[in-house]
């Protein structure tokens, strides 16, 4: 099967919809999405007015992290469907005029995974063993950890083998949950495994690759001790000591290390063999922009996901600073800038952006956590975040849900919960849960129209009714109806080609630009301000008599 659509560098300005295929739509009614569910809906997202969908991992795995533990590259779970599900699903959405981006995990598979199985059986210095990151412990009996890395979702990164007689083995490193090992890049062999994989989903019509943790496949030579600095993120680059951890974080020996790139120059030339516009796009960590510029110059990926962005404060002059640093990072490799607000890692935007502590990828939030976010506040600034960010030249990434508005699920019971850093950290850091709870279709139906049957995997909030997409659809006022406007807006006044100027606003507090002949005002302070003059084509919500509210956005004509 080959991409049916025309070629025109579509993703430079493309706005890509993150589809979560565990909660997006379920069609037996088993309480786990899957993938004739994605099918059926996706008129839906037609209609909402996306270019293209990415899906997060629906391949074989023992599901520990989601199902970013592979267990086979080139099937689908039965839990999410079979092979013929898949092209149904994309031929469904090349119908619709939609692209169809998979997720990629290169950096590690299931421990499941027959390739860990056999190096597990076979001895240390092994072809097998040397798919994988195998080392012999540190101590007088090997019982220690062959470094002292720590592992993302909290514990160490490394777990000791059991030889066959029963006696402790060597270690394997394993940078996320010990049912993840971490294959060896360095071994042409797992360079070669992967390009296979990569020819059977462009075969089969994907038109790109997400491609995880793509920061992290290559470690430092001898892999060195590591001690991570004490602050452990940031919301935004505001030069605070949290920014300075998180830039040195960054700088751990196996993040963003020089040979990442050779392997991508590699993947873009098969890419480059197909027909269509098939892209990569990074999922990278690295601070600051103007080295993950570094992924996306012309021979290599073709987006990068912005979370300098992402972290950044509804605040004007972060948001300013960050944006021109993106574009000018990006420009200089004549790659465009991606925007997003949300994905499947990180706090909700609706929440997230009413909390004041530094809240870094990854840590969620729950019943105890300290400083919850406002509801009505937190909902208010998404809206006007996301007409922010929906106004800018470049490609904007959207997670599903929040053109629903949805807010971080907060009071998950404990026994619900499946990310494992929560589990790895004995609760101390809630993990990702709450942004991925099964979305609201329907506001009357069981499991408000995710499934067929009141089933959801993770439990669904009692007041998610309102938020239900058909509670939405076609009231002036609802988020859903401000999400298609502004992305119909962005298509007709090319926005996504465009090119930004800024304005004066004449106010610290509210940044004003123009792009192409729309004018935007975002009033991130918390008063009032004049609102300036011309037609309103979009306004994040309701206009005072000739004001612009606090934590509003609009559109002008210009
Ligand atoms: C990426 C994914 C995340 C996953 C991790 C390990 O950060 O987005 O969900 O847990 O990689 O694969
Ligand atoms: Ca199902």
């Amino acid at each position: 099967m080959t991409s049916v659509l025309p070629s025109s560098q579509w993703w430079r300005s493309a706005v890509i919809y993150q589809i979560y295929p565990r909660s997006f739509a379920d069609s037996n009614g088993d309480g786990m999405g899957d993938l004739l569910g994605i099918r059926d809906r996706l008129p839906e997202l037609a209609e909402l007015g996306i270019d293209a969908v990415w899906l997060s991992p629906f391949y074989t795995s023992p599901q520990r992290d989601a199902g970013y533990d592979v267990a086979d590259y080139c099937d689908v779970d039965p839990l999410f469907g079979t092979l013929d599900d898949f092209d149904s699903m994309t031929a469904r959405a090349h119908e619709l005029d939609l692209r169809v981006i998979v997720d990629l995990v290169p950096n590690h598979s299931s421990s499941d995974h027959r390739w860990f199985q056999e190096a597990l059986a076979a001895a240390p210095g092994s072809d097998e063993r040397a798919r994988y990151i195998f080392r012999e412990g540190r101590g007088e009996n090997g019982e220690l950890p062959p470094n002292n890395w720590d592992s993302v979702f909290g514990g160490q990164a490394w777990t000791r083998t059991e030889n066959s007689d029963g006696t402790p083995g060597q270690w394997y490193l394993h940078l996320f949950d010990s049912t993840q090992p971490d294959f060896d890049w360095h071994n042409p062999w797992v360079r070669r495994q992967f390009e296979d994989v990569l020819r059977f989903w462009l075969d089969r019509g994907v038109d790109g690759f997400r491609v995880d943790v793509a920061h992290g496949m290559i470690k430092a030579d001898r892999l060195p001790d590591w001690t991570p600095p004490v602050a452990g993120g940031s919301m935004g680059g505001t030069g605070t000591a949290a920014d300075a951890a998180e830039l040195a974080a960054s700088r751990a020996p196996y993040w963003a290390q020089d040979g990442v790139h050779e392997i991508y120059r590699e993947w873009r030339r098969v890419l480059d063999s197909y027909d269509g516009e098939r892209i990569l796009a990074a999922e990278a960590w690295v601070d600051p922009l103007t080295d993950m510029a570094n992924w996306v110059r012309p021979d290599e990926m073709h987006q990068a996901f912005n979370f300098p962005y992402l972290e950044t404060p509804w605040a004007a002059e972060p948001l300013r600073a960050v944006i021109d640093a993106s574009i000018s990072a990006f420009s200089a490799v004549d790659a465009p800038s991606t925007w997003v607000l949300s994905n499947h890692d990180v706090v909700r935007h609706a929440s997230r952006l009413a909390l004041t502590a530094v809240n870094p990828q990854g840590h969620g939030i729950g019943p105890r956590s300290a400083g919850l976010p406002n509801p009505e506040l937190g909902l208010h600034r998404a809206r006007a975040a996301t007409a922010l960010m929906l106004s800018l030249p470049g490609s904007s990434y959207l997670y599903q849900g929040e053109e629903l508005g949805l807010p971080e699920v907060i009071d998950l019971p404990d026994e619900a919960r499946e990310d494992p850093t929560w589990f790895r950290t004995n609760g101390e850091r809630y993990g990702r849960d709450g942004c991925r709870v099964p979305i609201p279709w329907e506001a009357d139906a069981p499991s408000y129209g995710f499934g067929p049957t009141a089933a959801s995997w993770l439990p669904q909030p009692a007041d998610w009714a309102p938020f239900a997409r058909d509670a939405q659809r076609n009231v002036s006022d609802s988020t859903l109806t401000m999400y298609m406007m502004a992305l119909a807006l962005r298509r007709a006044h090319e926005l996504g080609m465009g090119e930004l100027e800024w304005l004066d606003s004449g106010d610290k507090t509210v940044l004003a630009l123009r792009n192409g002949d729309v004018r935007v005002y975002a009033n991130t302070g918390d008063a009032a301000v004049a609102l300036p003059a011309g037609e309103v084509l979009l306004a994040s919500g309701p206009l005072g008599d000739g004001k612009l509210p606090a934590d509003t956005t609009v559109w002008l004509r210009a």
